[in-house]
């Protein structure tokens, strides 16, 4: 692969979780390692393009070739780097899996046990990524994930519509798919198509996808 097929286009590529903090020692996090999202930003340079990772808390290299990255903890620091890195950009693939509520009051300091008594912790929604970019009038090509437990097909299918995206890459995780795991499937929709990825590892998967991205961007912008 490097069939040049992304040559001259910038890229911008999500990946990881993101981490809400509670205090100062705890979080609320979720089990995304970075694997398939630093992957696709691997593939996407591989294939030419100019591309920024914008990372969540993950313990992984940067791909080779990766032109840079940025290195973010919160949904609402991923929201400001992606909005500031797109701006130039003509792909976004949202890899990451953003936390969708925070703390609304995180503590300043250790929050100490009341022994006997349970503790209830109140969540503010976190800003929508995919969805404040595709309420631009101009924005990049909009690729996000879908991470579903079940009914797979339908929930990706009525997030393409409902955020306004230009194509969804849908993973059904467990199983040992998915998070965390070497191996993946996928099974990408867009307006008026759609084309399954069988199990494979991340890195297989994500120059698929993005052989996919290119064509399909290049079909819309002709
Ligand atoms: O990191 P790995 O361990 O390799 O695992 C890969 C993965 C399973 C995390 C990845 O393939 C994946 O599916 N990522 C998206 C996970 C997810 O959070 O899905 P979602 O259904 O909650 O979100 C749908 C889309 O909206 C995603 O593109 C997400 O980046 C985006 N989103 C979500 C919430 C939010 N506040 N802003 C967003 O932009």
């Amino acid at each position: 692969f490097g069939d040049g097929a992304l040559r001259g286009l910038k890229m911008v590529v999500s990946a990881g979780p993101t981490y809400e903090d509670i205090d100062p020692v705890r979080f609320i996090g979720n089990r995304s390692s970075g694997r398939m999202g630093f992957a696709v930003a691997g593939a996407a340079a591989d294939a030419g393009a100019q591309v920024t990772l914008v990372a969540g808390p993950v313990h992984l290299d940067t791909p080779r070739g990766v032109a840079r990255r940025v290195d973010v903890r919160s949904a609402a620091e991923m929201h400001a780097a992606v909005l500031a890195a797109t701006a130039a950009a003509d792909i976004y693939v949202g890899a990451a899996a953003v936390g969708d509520y925070r703390p609304a009051s995180p503590a300043a300091q250790k929050i100490k046990k009341q022994a006997g008594a349970g503790l209830t912790l109140a969540l503010a929604e976190n800003p929508d990524i995919l969805a404040s970019l595709a309420a631009q009038t101009v924005h990049p090509f909009l690729v996000g994930f879908a991470a579903e437990t079940h009914d797979v097909a339908d929930y990706a299918q009525d997030k393409l519509r409902r955020k306004g995206l230009d194509m969804i890459a849908a993973n059904l995780v467990g199983n040992g798919l998915g998070f965390e795991a070497a191996d993946n499937a996928l099974n990408l929709y867009w307006p008026g198509g759609s084309l399954e990825l069988a199990r494979a590892d991340k890195e297989t998967l994500a120059r698929q996808l993005v052989a996919s991205i290119a064509q399909r961007y290049r079909a819309a912008r002709s």
